[in-house]
């Protein structure tokens, strides 16, 4: 059923699917959610934690999904069916494909209502530095946010819209929409990132964020889980997007050096941004400091556009910085419809634009939920589970805490021991020549990524959340 489609299959340019895979990695994980959890975690160690991770955890995951990606040449479901019939692996292990589908899903419906956000405040930053940015708006910007939260409609529309613009991208298609959306915006979100980045080394908080970042400090046990739980999210693993976009790869392409060079763009990324918003935040006297902390999930909305207004440049760095990170934010939107439409174009042999509007609606109606659950709607806002107030935060906490790090250990246990080794040994050395770590990329599939993933899942047994 599906060697038909496979021929006509598209395929990513040269650095095409680097960029579209670091598109996928790089988003609000990395400037939005990395930097208050390093916050909350004291940075220092942490940081060093999340870097082994990212190394040890990470990259491997992430190689054994593209090796499968382009072995097979399939979307997730489909690839673990197509090994099962070439090399007699059991199609039981579909069930890792079938969990990323429902991941992709459940993570873009709320996903959409953050990028939303971020789309909004570009708006709101560009009309504020047309009209002026008064003391009295600053003033404004915590308790309006309660307002913004709540809005139902405004909510709603934000999550729509982004999706809107998701589904028009992947609807053009592989090539024509996706690597020439991220071709275009990646360059973009790292030319601007590194401009930003110049001007806060200027800020007077500059060496207290390096400091910050990089001291070597005490690191709790919680601290050193959400990190690397915190690595399934921000390089998108554990869901087949990678085992998607790999499918997509040319068998020129050395697949080692391209994972390596997706996680050391999406950790430079969270570093860089991280190193912005704290020497922004860290040039404002302590004293009022204090209070700006006290919800330091919302730094990014709150916050930050106060100190971009207390800067030199800031009314034009404020809008510019709100679109980069909505650019970031659709690179990953993109990839996670496309983990979903491609199932039904490959194993069900829809046609792309009917799959992807199809499925946009379909995740648009899941998103309401999210979408109310901000304030708008007392059902939604109060639902609580396992400690997680709101439907928002309870789809998150099932995300994060339970369909990537066991679609991750599903991924890492198939590869490492399930998977015959000459076919993953000579599917890494097409496009690459011999790979000298081989050994230890399995050592690390088999053994240090399975217990690193066991137990996260077992303190997520015991009651730990990392939503
Ligand atoms: N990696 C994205 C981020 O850090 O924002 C989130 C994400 C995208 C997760 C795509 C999973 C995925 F498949």
């Amino acid at each position: 059923m599906s060697a038909k489609v496979a021929k006509a299959r598209d395929r990513f340019g040269n650095f095409g699917f680097v960029l579209a895979a670091a598109g996928s990695a790089i988003g609000l994980g990395n400037i939005w959610k990395f930097p208050y959890i390093a916050y909350e975690n004291e940075g220092g160690s942490f940081v060093v934690v999340y870097l082994l991770a990212i190394l040890l955890i990470g990259a491997p995951i992430m190689l054994a999904e593209v090796v499968i990606g382009r072995r097979t040449e399939q979307s997730p479901v489909g690839a673990f069916l197509a090994l099962a019939k070439s090399s007699g692996t059991s199609k039981g292990w579909s069930w890792v494909g079938w969990l990323g589908i429902l991941a992709g899903f459940t993570i873009l419906s709320y996903y959409a209502v953050i990028a939303g956000w971020t789309a909004y405040y570009f708006v709101k930053c560009l009309g504020w530095s047309m009209s002026g940015f008064t003391p009295e708006i600053a003033d404004s910007l915590g308790p309006s946010f309660g307002a913004f939260l709540a809005n139902g409609w405004l909510q709603t529309g934000l999550q729509v819209f982004f999706i809107a613009i998701t589904v028009g991208v992947v609807a053009m298609g592989v090539k024509g929409g996706i690597e020439r959306t991220t071709k275009i915006l990646m360059p973009v979100l790292f030319a601007v990132l590194v401009l930003l980045a110049v001007v806060s080394s200027r800020t007077a908080g500059f060496s207290e964020a390096l400091n910050f970042l990089f001291h070597i400090g005490p690191i709790t046990a919680d601290g050193a889980l959400e990190a690397i739980g915190h690595a399934f999210f921000t390089l998108s693993l554990g869901m087949g997007a990678m085992i998607t976009y790999g499918s997509y790869v040319s068998r020129r392409q050395s697949l080692p050096r391209a994972a390596v060079t997706i996680c050391f763009l999406d950790t430079l990324i969270a570093l860089l941004a991280s190193l912005i918003m704290f020497s922004i935040i860290f040039s404002v006297p302590e004293a009022a400091r204090e209070e700006t902390f006290t919800k330091s999930a919302t730094i990014l909305f709150t916050t930050l556009p106060r100190m971009f207004y207390a800067m030199p440049g800031g009314a034009i760095l404020s809008p510019v910085f709100y679109l980069l990170v909505s650019f970031a934010a659709l690179t990953s939107t993109i990839s996670l419809l496309e983990v979903i439409v491609s199932y039904f174009i490959d194993v069900k042999g829809w046609a792309r634009r009917k799959a992807t509007v199809f499925v946009g609606a379909l995740i648009c109606l899941f998103g309401v939920p999210s979408a109310l659950s901000l304030g708008a709607s007392s059902f939604f806002s109060d639902l609580t589970f396992k400690g997680n107030g709101g439907f928002l935060s309870i789809v998150d906490y099932l995300a994060s805490n339970w369909f990537l790090p066991l679609g991750g250990l599903g991924i890492a246990l198939f590869t490492g021991w399930w998977l015959a080794k000459n076919l993953s040994r000579d599917e890494i050395e097409i496009g690459h020549g011999k790979f000298a770590l081989y050994g230890v990329w399995l050592f690390l599939l088999r053994f240090v990524c399975p217990l690193a993933i066991g137990w996260i899942i077992w303190a997520v047994l015991g009651g730990r959340s990392f939503a």
